[in-house]
């Protein structure tokens, strides 16, 4: 349900996105933008929860590896303006880009109910796709992403 969600807020973010005409004045206007994107907060947000799992799994604090694996699957978004711009840069790898998230949401979901189980090797095994979908997402799209949004070399 909440991945259906998701997917029609892309879907209409992309859609925006189109009827604004990716590639326009928009999407050419300055790299280098007036505030920080929302993004980097959320990610950083994303590796606080991602590193305060690992430790909660290491102490087998269930509770607190629930929580964190809960705040994963359910991360905060950029608002959809923003997406908006994002999805334009994007275009045709925007599913490539969306299935990497897709798959943390879906790992951070496991990892929440491996918590809740009390299964220590099933979490395990969840942050470790988790973190295959972040880096798979950095390996793929943020060198790009940085140098589109931020300028940098
Ligand atoms: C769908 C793509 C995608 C996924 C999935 C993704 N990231 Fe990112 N991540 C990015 C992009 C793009 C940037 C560059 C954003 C920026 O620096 O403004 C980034 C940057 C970061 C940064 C650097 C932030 C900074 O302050 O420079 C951290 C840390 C990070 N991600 C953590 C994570 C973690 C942890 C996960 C998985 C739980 C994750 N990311 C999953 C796309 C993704």
């Amino acid at each position: 349900m909440h991945g259906l969600a998701h997917g029609r807020m892309f879907g209409l973010a992309m859609a925006m996105a189109m009827a604004l005409g990716a590639g326009g004045a928009w999407a050419a206007s300055a790299a280098q933008p007036a505030e920080p994107m929302a993004l980097r907060g959320v990610m950083q947000q994303m590796e606080r929860d991602k590193l305060a799992a690992g430790a909660a799994l290491g102490q087998q604090d269930w509770a607190e590896l629930a929580t964190r694996a809960g705040r994963l699957a359910h991360h905060a978004e950029p608002p959809l303006t923003e997406k908006v711009r994002i999805l334009g840069w994007l275009l045709t790898d925007a599913p490539t880009f969306r299935n990497h998230d897709v798959q943390v949401k879906a790992a951070a979901t496991d990892l929440q109910a491996a918590a809740q189980q009390k299964d220590a090797a099933a979490a395990a095994s969840a942050l470790q796709r988790m973190q295959q979908g972040c880096d798979g997402c950095h390996n793929s799209f943020r060198d790009k992403y940085l140098k589109r949004f931020y300028d940098t070399p």
